[in-house]
């Protein structure tokens, strides 16, 4: 069972930012799945693995919603980014520190990652979301697909 599930309340209005949620939320079940494994199965080494996985796609995925926000001209794009920074200095922490085994994957980092993003989707990107909506959302994000298109 995962341990936790995509729902509506999370959808931010933006199918691609949604479904990359959606891959990061999997990424989290893994990452637990890996918990639950028989010990002599080397928990460490696959941990090590999804948490690689997850903070190169933690950090693609905060550029493709920086880049989101650039475009839309999101008024708080300072602060959200600085939230983005000091989440994936956190991610890589873990993940150096698992590396290094100087900490095992246990339930404190587990409940830490899916607070950080339940509730970091729902108070922060939801105001992006909101701000898109207001403004003339399909021409920004139009001009948005256009400009990553380009490589821009
Ligand atoms: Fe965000």
């Amino acid at each position: 069972m995962p341990l936790i599930d995509w729902n509506e309340s999370f959808s931010v209005n933006i199918e691609e930012i949604d479904e990359q949620h959606k891959r990061w939320i999997a990424m989290i079940n893994d990452l637990h799945d890996s918990l639950l494994k028989d010990h002599t199965n080397d928990i460490n080494h696959t941990a090590v693995k999804t948490m690689e996985s997850m903070k190169e796609y933690v950090r693609d995925h905060f550029i493709y919603e920086e880049d989101y926000m650039r475009v839309i001209n999101y008024p708080d794009f300072v602060g959200h980014q600085n939230i983005h920074c000091k989440f994936y200095e956190q991610i890589s922490k873990y993940y150096d520190d698992l590396k290094a085994n100087k900490i095992l994957l246990n339930t404190d980092i587990m409940k830490t990652l899916i607070n950080w993003l339940k509730n970091h989707i729902i108070d922060e990107d939801s105001k992006y979301s909101i701000f898109a909506q207001e403004g003339d959302s399909s021409s920004h994000i139009s001009q948005f697909e256009a400009i990553r298109i380009r490589g821009g």
